[in-house]
């Protein structure tokens, strides 16, 4: 069990750390990359300042004069600036003039053409481009006059320094790197406190599970005495009806069911009157009628507590019949609870082969002749067939099973399903 945790919690801690990192290395990748193009778009911007103002001189006052003054100035800047291209225009997007560093010229003509969808636009717009690995930037400024009326516009081509690119994705790197080992960090951190929870936690659900084991023994014992019987038939009761659970295929928490409804199926007996529990004789009708209600008190109480409701199905329904002759509702076939009609097989087989105040047991085979005989009509065929496959090794294991091996047997399965 503890292996299988072991194994559980490391799953699900690579899971978790798997997920953490992608989920928080996508954002700083993300937070990366914006914070790259930022970078970018400011340089790129404070690059068209220096050509911003000579534009603009040329559009207030345009001559020869000023856009051969234009010229000279974009020409000195445009061969050691990382703004590698750049055009003027009028506002009405005719074109003033333009430059292209000689170094570029390749470049440029790689890059994705566009129309005049940026002449209106009275804010700085950039848009991102990759070209063999770079980065480059497509800049329109609007130029404005000194009232703040648009009288053109700049368009440039900006190169992104590749040293500085590299900077900051490194920069990115480093810090998913570091998001990775912290939340690798948190993982392994974390495991043995979870395991010493989970151990505490196991230890507790035990001591619970073994408080209410107990509890349900003492029920046991209480309907025993009551019933001026011994624990042993609770025993064999339940090893029998285990016993055909196993064979079916029971899941744990239906075993679970069986076992404690074995275990109380006549709890309500508590609530028989001594004169009709214990009369020697033959009950009258209406004598029987108050002994058939023991199966509803058994359920009254039962129902108060949360741990013992899965008991029920055996506790109203093991004196059902599959004909439908039984009660304390009559139902018939499937409709009767599994467990009930496991149980029920194991009881009355367990009756016939003990000794009552009131009988001598019967012999073995007599008990599986009667158990033929009625399959179909009091029992489900089909567990009977189950149980007699196995009755003759179950019978000799459990019937003459003293109390302390029975109980040993018992506690062997509590161990398994609880
Ligand atoms: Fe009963």
């Amino acid at each position: 069990m503890i292996e299988n945790l072991h194994r559980w919690l490391v799953v699900r801690l690579l899971l978790v750390w798997l997920v953490l990192s992608l989920a928080i290395g996508g954002i700083v990748h993300y937070l990366g990359n914006v914070r790259l193009d930022d970078h970018v778009v400011v340089m790129a911007k404070s690059e068209t300042v220096n050509y911003k103002q000579a534009v603009i001189e040329y559009l207030q006052a345009p001559s020869e004069g000023a856009l051969a003054r234009l010229n000279r100035n974009v020409a000195a800047h445009i061969e050691h600036d990382n703004l590698i291209a750049v055009e003027f225009y009028d506002a009405n997007s005719i074109k003033i003039t333009e430059a292209v560093a000689a170094s570029a010229r390749d470049i440029e003509e790689k890059l994705p053409k566009h129309g005049s969808e940026f002449s209106d636009k009275n804010g700085v717009v950039c848009t991102k481009m990759e070209v063999n690995n770079d980065t480059y930037l497509r800049v329109f400024v609007p130029l404005t006059d000194k009232s703040g009326k648009k009288i053109g516009y700049l368009e440039g081509i900006y190169h992104a320094p590749s040293d500085i690119i590299a900077q900051i994705k490194s920069q990115t790197l480093w810090s998913l790197v570091l998001v990775v080992l912290v939340v690798l960090a948190t993982s392994i951190v974390l495991y043995p406190l979870i395991i010493r929870l989970n151990r505490r936690l196991v230890d507790y659900s035990r001591t619970l599970a073994l408080t209410n084991i107990g509890m349900l023994k003492v029920l046991g014992s209480a309907i025993a005495k009551r019933d001026s019987d011994t624990n042993e038939h609770n025993y064999r009761v339940t090893l029998y009806a285990v016993h055909i659970g196993e064979k079916l295929g029971l899941t744990r928490g239906a075993m679970q069911g069986l076992i404690k409804g074995s275990f109380l199926h006549d709890l309500g007996k508590i609530a028989i009157a001594d004169a009709i529990l214990h009369k020697p004789g033959k009950l009258s009708e209406e004598e029987f009628s108050v002994m058939k209600s023991h199966v509803r008190h058994g359920e009254d109480i039962i129902q108060g507590y949360d741990w013992l409701k899965d008991a029920r199905d055996v506790v109203v329904c093991h004196h059902e019949k599959f004909d439908g002759s039984g009660y304390p509702v009559g139902t018939s076939g499937s409709v009767i609870p599994l467990n009930a009609r496991i149980f029920a097989v194991a009881d009355v087989f367990d009756a016939l082969t003990s000794k009552r105040p009131y009988k001598e047991p019967f012999s073995f085979a007599v008990a599986v002749g009667i158990l033929q005989e009625s399959s179909g009509n009091h029992f489900d065929p089909e567990i009977v067939r189950v149980f007699l496959e196995h009755v003759e090794h179950l019978y000799g294991e459990i019937c003459h099973g003293g109390e302390d091996t029975l109980h040993g047997k018992l506690e062997s399965y509590i161990d398994t399903y609880f």
